[in-house]
């Protein structure tokens, strides 16, 4: 039998969140959108689907590009489109690692970094938060890594860090590629693009999947200095991404202000839900994403049991520092009440077993 290589074999392959196989699941579990795509999304799909599919998509994206650009002030040269914002944090690596490189990344983070740090060879340092969920001094000054991963807002907390503190890391590693990686940063008050400008070394990812709920089509972009999104072109599959999922794009795009209405009652329902979860004695720390992560006084894998025993899907992570929370992601208005419920329940016949229990 041939093997692959060992670090293929030794990898530990990123795991992704449940997508239950039956219908009737609130998932709160994956970070997805609760509300469906804009209706003129909807409607570029329609149109499409007869002459499109069979015709290869654009290699170079020129019509998205042209949109995203627009959009973010900044020129077509500067941004790379991908399958999904992983697509293009694996392609930076493959880019910039080579075999016993190392790079570094908050803890607790986006898990994918480490897989992907395996995956060419490399090894991952971990750069852990306190217990204010604040970046660790060291990454303010010079560090020995190929690439430093931000992701900001940060998973499973969902904690903001200022512009300033990116900026001072880019500043202090001049060698090091800089990743910003801002998949939630639409339900956070500001992004790092203006630091594209600055600084050579920064790459900014960005995710459909989130703020736009095309998650089920795969796409996503990454904007840097022409120098590195050349490289990044250089290497991709030649058709990475798909027809629909670039005409969803472009649509999506045209219709921003269904987009930002959605974004903000996101935005209100998370406020809505850590108060009520705060009430119950869940421990919230600040949420700038389309989750939070609540913690309890003790390991909480029976309540994501409990929660699923009743059709509803949370993200539990087996893990000591993450061991006492669950990260919810924030759903629709009866979704999130049916939550608040279903916790209050839980909670209360928890309190009343308790009691039961120290008084016999
Ligand atoms: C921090 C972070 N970055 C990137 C991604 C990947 O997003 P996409 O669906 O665009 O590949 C995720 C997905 O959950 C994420 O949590």
């Amino acid at each position: 039998m041939i093997l692959p290589n060992e670090n293929i074999r030794l990898l530990r392959p990123y795991e992704p969140g449940e997508q239950p196989q039956i219908a009737g699941f609130i998932k709160l579990n994956t970070n997805e959108n609760p509300y469906p795509p804009s209706p003129a999304v909807l409607r570029a799909l329609k149109q499409s689907i007869k002459d499109r599919l069979r015709i290869y998509p654009d290699p170079q994206f020129r019509q998205l590009r042209s949109i995203t650009a627009q959009r973010w002030r900044v020129s077509a040269e500067h941004i790379f489109v991908s399958n999904g914002s992983d697509e293009v944090l694996r392609l930076i690596f493959q880019c910039y690692l080579s075999p016993g490189d190392s790079v570094a990344g908050l803890f607790p983070t986006y898990t994918l970094y480490e897989t992907l740090a395996q995956l060419f060879g490399a090894t991952m340092h971990y750069y852990e938060l306190d217990d204010d969920l604040r970046i660790p001094e060291a990454l303010f000054k010079r560090v020995p890594h190929k690439i430093i991963c931000l992701s900001n807002p940060n998973p499973p907390f969902g904690t903001f860090y200022d512009t300033e503190l990116i900026a001072l890391i880019c500043r202090a590693n001049p060698d090091s590629i800089i990743i910003v990686d801002e998949a939630y940063v639409d339900f956070a008050p500001k992004h790092a693009l203006a630091l594209v400008k600055l600084f050579d070394n920064i790459i900014v990812t960005r995710s459909f999947s989130k703020s736009f709920g095309l998650a089920g089509l795969r796409i996503g972009f990454g904007i840097a200095q022409p120098h590195i999104v050349e490289y990044l072109y250089k290497i991709k599959d030649s058709y990475n991404v798909n027809v629909m999922a670039q005409i969803a794009a472009i649509a999506a795009l045209q219709d921003i202000r269904y987009y930002r209405q959605i974004i903000q009652n996101i935005i209100a329902s998370r406020s809505h839900l850590i108060k009520e979860l705060t009430k119950l004695g869940f421990n919230i720390p600040p949420s700038s994403a389309n989750f939070f992560f609540a913690r309890w006084c003790e390991n909480a894998r029976w309540i994501y049991e409990a929660l699923k025993r009743k059709k509803i899907l949370v993200r539990y992570f087996d893990h000591p520092r993450l061991a006492d929370g669950l990260r919810i992601s924030v759903g629709k208005e009866n979704e999130n009440k049916k939550l608040i419920t279903a916790l209050k329940e839980i909670v209360k016949n928890e309190k009343k077993s308790t009691k039961r229990t120290k008084t016999r």
